[in-house]
């Protein structure tokens, strides 16, 4: 045993030895310095910031003016001041273009200084900054005072050049002091991370977009861009330090070691690692135990990749620290040693990710280092660095396919050779991000050798949380052979065909045991569709919920793409309402409609530790049950793919004209927000029973949304209800309705209520159309604002039982309707009325 570990650690020193005057550094392929706005270069620590007075790659355009800082005064104590004599001044929508000679991840750092100029008050300037795949900044807002903001983003850039946007809010400008756009390695951010919450592995980081929003050295000096090999800057941590008295500042003149494959200089330079925080010297026996907090603020709503640095500075010998690490006060990593992780070594560097979700509400982001509870370990622990990333900055799809080429000059000739994890579809599709590296992309990545080394080291204490994780496919649903599924479809009887789709047909099956199933079938040609495919079944098993359709499993054999769904006896709502001659559906089985899949949609925003967007609402995709409860469908699936750039935008328009959010159109920014919109959209739908566009009709009925907000806003609504309900619809619950249909189909994404109101609203909506029954109970109206607070309880108690995924108990109380627990908590607040009076 012990002469296997001799050897296996032998083999690494060797392994070491042999790669320690290997390591190249690294040189940027593309590396653009600006100086905005400047007639002359400036040289910051060597580095040439170019004047881009003179320059190609700034878009011609008559909307920009040079402006000088006419009291540099202001910005003499300022770290690299001289950036921030001159800017760059935009009256409108501008661009730099860039041509990019290798694509892949790059750092965009912004640069601005908002000084006063006779002809613009910089100060007051608000503005967006976008590139052709993401919005950068949307109204930014530089600091006042005479300070800097300085922004930085790690992007994937997938074109032959980048376009850099400066669009000024109305009545403003826009202006940039200084900026870079540099590439950077590709394997400094890895694909997975440990989610805190669940403990899961979050896949598909390698295609995110970030915004750096913190990046710390602990215990000790700022550092400056020419002491990185990156250029990145790193701050002190004082100031986000909770408590500073339980904190120690510690430092180590030694080597400090990397790991070949694992970590290098561009992973974060020696000086972060040769200081550190560590808890302040604390006496156990009086049960002074302290845990050490960073706390930062943070913008809420987005998920965030938190990097902690690790070197064990402190030990003596091996095994003698041991400490846990927590983020937002959960778990992060507990028991860590160290020196087991680095394989029984000291001052090696270790960094572990980990994916938080900041909730809407909190802006606070806590990291914290405590003592173990193991016994006989003495109370220590330690943190080197910190790196907090804002992910999913992002907008638009990106072609994988135009930068397949450019990629293999990348694999031969750049150091890092690890370029093109090709950002499919880049992020706008949240659901893709978590899907899996696959395989075929493995070409691209450094070669094994060099991941033996990473993982033979992280592996060797897996239960850390490291960053590497080879588990995969753990939790996708059932695989069925494909005999099975010929033989539940007849064999793709054509007969059996249920629905059509860009993805390819969708049979009825009915399986052996007499389930009946929906077969979703592939075009086993379709490289889109085997992306989709995958998306789907590793997203899919992980949302369950009463009201999304589930799927059953699926099918890769012989490269079929096979989904296999529950089967839905109904059908999809669209045809419910119009365009067949079944049944009409009554007014309250259209607002539990409704109320169902706006609890879906609510789920999927909410459910899990990134918002699901779907991106394609609409009645069609609300398919009905034997017992008419609605299930959403076809997410993550319909579209994204490669070819975004072109197929994405038509397919959309297609197939979901009428129901696409006007602000996602305009500004190519999707959030969730644009599936209230189309769900606005739907509610139309539903009170009117007529098809979103009908071309046939008149040019103001043409459009559903058009039209129904016209008569919306007039109050009369009740003008242009379907007659078959009409006669059954209680005034007040149609102008509740009808105000939440309105609220939802708001211009901007911000003024539209989110899916948890809309639900809740609904839900009121529903109690005015019960409680109006009884003539006698005119003023319900006035009761129901009177519970307010309890309608806000229970809109938060929803919310945390919708959190509560695959826990039974709190599954089954999907079943109780909420209108019941809403007739009760109103019955008992009208009976107190009437004790009181
Ligand atoms: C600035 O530097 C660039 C690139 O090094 C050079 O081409 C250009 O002539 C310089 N401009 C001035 C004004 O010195
Ligand atoms: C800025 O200053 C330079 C010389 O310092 C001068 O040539 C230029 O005209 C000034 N630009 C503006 C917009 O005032
Ligand atoms: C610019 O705007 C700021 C903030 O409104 C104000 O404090 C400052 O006085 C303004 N400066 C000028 C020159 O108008
Ligand atoms: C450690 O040093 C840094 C930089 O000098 C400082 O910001 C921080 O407050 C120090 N921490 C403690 C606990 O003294
Ligand atoms: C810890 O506190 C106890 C009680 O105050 C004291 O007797 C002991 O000397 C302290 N130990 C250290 C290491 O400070
Ligand atoms: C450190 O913080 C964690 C999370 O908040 C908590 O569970 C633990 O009890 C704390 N430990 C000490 C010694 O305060
Ligand atoms: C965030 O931190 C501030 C300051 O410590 C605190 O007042 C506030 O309650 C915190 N908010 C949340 C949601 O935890």
């Amino acid at each position: 045993m012990a002469e296997t570990f001799l050897r296996l650690g032998l083999l690494l020193f060797l392994f070491l030895l042999n790669i320690s005057d290997c390591c190249i550094a690294f040189t940027p392929a593309d590396n653009y310095l600006i100086d905005c706005g400047s007639l002359t270069n400036t040289t910051i620590d060597r580095r040439v910031f170019v004047a881009d007075t003179s320059l190609s790659w700034r878009l011609k355009t008559p909307k920009d003016i040079t402006a000088n800082n006419t009291r540099p005064s202001s910005v003499s104590s300022l770290d690299s001041a001289s950036l921030y004599l001159n800017a760059r001044i935009f009256t409108g929508a501008s661009s730099y273009s860039f041509p990019i000679r290798q694509q892949g991840k790059h750092f965009i750092r912004l640069f601005f200084f908002p000084f006063d100029n006779q002809d613009f008050n910089l100060t007051t300037s608000k503005f967006s900054v976008s590139t052709q795949d993401s919005t950068l900044l949307l109204n930014f807002q530089p600091l006042p005072d005479s300070t800097t903001s300085f922004k930085e983003f790690l992007v994937n850039i997938a074109h032959d050049n980048l376009i850099l946007n400066f669009v000024p809010a109305r009545n403003s400008v826009a202006f940039i002091s200084a900026l870079e756009v540099v590439s950077m390695p590709e394997n400094l951010i890895l694909d997975t991370a440990q989610i805190v919450k669940t403990k899961g592995t979050f896949q598909g980081l390698a295609r995110e977009q970030f915004e750096m929003v913190y990046r710390l050295n602990m215990g000790g000096p700022k550092i400056f861009p020419e002491s990185d090999t990156l250029s990145r800057t790193w701050h002190a941590d004082g100031v986000f330090l909770v408590d500073a008295s339980v904190a120690k500042n510690v430092s180590y003149s030694g080597p400090i070691d990397y790991v070949k494959g694992a970590s290098s200089p561009e992973t974060a330079p020696k000086l972060v690692y040769s200081t550190a925080a560590v808890l302040a010297s604390q006496n156990a026996t009086v049960g002074g135990v302290f845990n050490v907090t960073w706390k930062f603020s943070v913008e809420s709503g987005f998920n965030y990749l938190v990097r902690m640095h690790f070197c064990d500075i402190v030990s003596k010998a091996l095994n003698e620290l041991y400490f846990n690490a927590y983020i937002n006060s959960l778990s992060a990593a507990s028991n860590i040693d160290l020196s087991a992780i680095a394989s029984n070594s000291l001052h090696t560097v270790i960094f572990m990710d980990f994916v938080i979700d900041v909730p809407s509400g909190s802006n606070n982001l806590s990291v914290t280092i405590g003592p173990s509870n193991m016994n006989n370990a003495d109370p220590d622990g330690l943190l080197n660095g910190l790196e907090i990333m804002k992910m999913g900055i992002s907008g638009s799809g990106t072609s994988s396919e135009s930068s397949s080429k450019s990629n293999i000059g990348a694999i031969l000739g750049g150091a890092f050779g690890a370029i093109a994890v090709l950002i499919l579809a880049v992020v706008i599709f949240c659901s893709i991000r978590r899907k899996k590296v696959k395989k075929h992309e493995g070409k691209s990545f450094p070669p094994s050798s060099i991941n033996g080394g990473n993982s033979h080291i992280l592996e060797s204490k897996p239960c850390v949380g490291t960053t590497i994780s080879f588990r995969q496919n753990t939790d996708t649903g059932y695989r069925f052979s494909i005999a099975v599924l010929q033989e539940a479809t007849n064999n793709f009887d054509e007969n059996l065909v249920i629905g059509v789709g860009g993805f390819g047909k969708v049979y009825k099956g009915v399986l052996r045991d007499e389930m009946k199933v929906a077969v979703k079938r592939g075009n086993p040609k379709s490289q889109q569709g085997l992306n989709e495919f995958h998306t789907e079944i590793e997203l899919l098993p992980r949302l369950r919920h009463r009201h999304l359709v589930s799927l059953i499993g699926y099918c890769d054999e012989r490269n079929e793409m096979i989904l296999v769904y529950e089967y839905m006896e109904k059908g999809n709502l669209r045809s419910h309402l119009y365009g067949s001659d079944l049944p009409s559906l009554t007014w309250k089985q259209r607002l539990e409609i409704c109320i169902g899949s706006a609890r879906g949609l609510h789920y999927l925003h909410t459910g899990s530790v990134k918002a699901i967007i779907h991106r394609d609402v609409k009645s069609a995709n609300i398919l009905l049950d034997e017992n008419l409860v609605a299930k959403v469908s076809d997410f993550g699936l319909s579209k994204t793919g490669p070819e975004l750039g072109q197929t994405h935008v038509s397919t959309a328009v297609k197939g979901s004209f009428g129901y696409l959010d006007p602000e996602y159109f305009r500004r190519q920014q999707l959030t969730e927000k644009s599936d209230v919109y189309s769900f606005g959209v739907v509610m139309l739908e539903v009170i009117c029973a007529r098809p979103v566009i009908d071309p046939t009709l008149t040019r103001e009925m043409v459009n559903l949304k058009e039209w129904g907000m016209t008569w919306q806003q007039r109050g009369e609504l009740d003008q242009i209800v379907d007659p078959r309900i009409a006669g059954d619809i209680k005034p007040n619950s149609l102008r509740k309705f009808g105000e939440i249909a309105e609220k939802c189909l708001a211009d901007f994404g911000v003024e539209r209520p989110s899916m948890g109101d809309v639900l809740w609203n609904l839900e009121y909506a529903m109690q005015l159309q019960e409680t109006e029954a009884d003539d006698a109970e005119v003023n319900s109206i006035n009761n129901i604002s009177k519970i307010s607070p309890q309608i806000e309880k229970i809109s938060s108690f929803e919310r945390s039982y919708d959190r509560g995924i695959g826990s039974t108990s709190l599954n089954d109380l999907s079943d109780m309707s909420m209108s019941r627990v809403f007739s009760q908590l109103i019955k008992a607040d009208s009976r107190h009325k009437q004790n009181l009076d």
